[in-house]
């Protein structure tokens, strides 16, 4: 007797029953970079088919995601003002605030994560607080995002996520949260954030490269796997309700152990900006099909262990997903 398993392949019907992993458009979280006093939609030049948005462009781009059944945004803001404390970050009419406020009159239902962090807010580009030897002074950021993240639930937002691999942040900004009254707003902390060159194009569309240095003192060495089940089990402890690992593509494994270690807590991975620019420029040369690509590259993620997935793919898959294209191979 000859075990052939390419029985169980021969039809795309058969293909379908016994199918591991799904996609759904209920699995993505679309990224919006909201600028201050921005009039025209900016192109973002090294992620092709994003954009800068101002205020006044949230109205058509979130009738957009919600139509698509995209359940969550998660937002990053660009202000106009940026000094060495980043104080425009807390700011209660600042840009985020505005934009938390602006969609939900336009789409209540329509979750909103917040990224806590202050590198787009800073003039140094760093993500919070800097020692005078050029180091992040971490319990100072803390303190800092904790606040942040009062005012962005103040506005209306429905999840906290804090995305600067600092010391104690889980902690600081849950007591933060549940002192303010805050108590049922959730957080979802980068727990393991790697030290990637993934991250380049989104310093365009975020505008906060860091103008010295780089964040290799705080952010994980991409070399170490055992490290970020310690971060992972710290960020639980602190009272994170769910996590994020990213960059998600080079870190399968990091999500396939987390997802083993830590069977109980939801699990997102970030497909990151150097992901997207990646599969966007080979398609453009022809070299790679868009399509098939992308949904390979999300299957591929959530097969490791990812529940849900931040993406530039967003749009694109869920509308892909609906035309009846529910599998990479097919
Ligand atoms: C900032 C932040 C970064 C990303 C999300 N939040 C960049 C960084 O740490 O430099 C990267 C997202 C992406 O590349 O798409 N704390
Ligand atoms: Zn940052």
């Amino acid at each position: 007797m000859t075990i052939k398993l390419s029985r169980l392949r021969r039809h795309e019907n058969l293909r379908r029953l016994v199918r591991e992993t799904e996609l759904n458009a209920a699995d993505f979280v679309y990224p919006l970079f909201i600028k201050q006093g921005l009039k025209e939609k900016y192109p973002i030049t090294s992620m092709p088919g994003q954009y800068q948005l101002g205020l006044m462009h949230l109205e058509e781009e979130v009738h957009h995601i919600t139509k698509l059944g995209i359940p969550a945004v998660l937002l990053f803001g660009i202000p106009a003002h940026k000094d060495q404390q980043g104080s425009s970050a807390c700011d209660p009419d600042g840009i985020i605030p505005q934009a938390i406020r602006k969609i939900k009159s336009i789409a209540p239902d329509l979750l909103i994560i917040s990224d806590i962090c202050f590198c787009e807010y800073t003039d140094h580009g760093h993500c919070g607080i800097i020692t005078t030897d050029n180091h992040i002074h971490h319990a100072a950021t803390a303190a800092l995002l904790a606040k942040q993240s009062i005012i962005h639930a103040e506005a209306g937002c429905d999840i906290i996520a804090p995305s600067g691999m600092i010391d104690g942040m889980v902690k600081t900004i849950r007591e933060g949260l549940d002192n303010a009254g805050f108590q049922s707003v959730p957080i979802l902390s980068y727990a393991v954030k790697f030290s990637s060159a993934l991250y380049g194009p989104f310093r365009e569309a975020a505008e906060g490269a860091p103008k010295f240095g780089s964040r290799a003192a705080h952010q994980m060495d991409p070399a170490n796997q055992r490290e970020a089940l310690r971060e992972v089990r710290q960020d639980v402890a602190e009272g994170t309700d769910m996590i994020i690992i990213k960059p998600a593509a080079y870190y399968l494994d990091i999500i396939r152990q987390t997802r083993d270690h830590f069977p109980e807590i939801p699990l997102a991975a970030y497909q990151v900006s150097g992901e997207y620019a990646m599969i966007k420029a080979a398609a453009e040369a022809g070299w790679l099909d868009e399509k098939k690509t992308v949904l390979e590259s999300l299957i591929a993620i959530k097969r490791a262990g990812a529940d849900f997935i931040i993406t530039y793919f967003a749009k694109d898959a869920a509308n892909w997903l609906h035309s009846g294209e529910n599998s990479c191979n097919s």
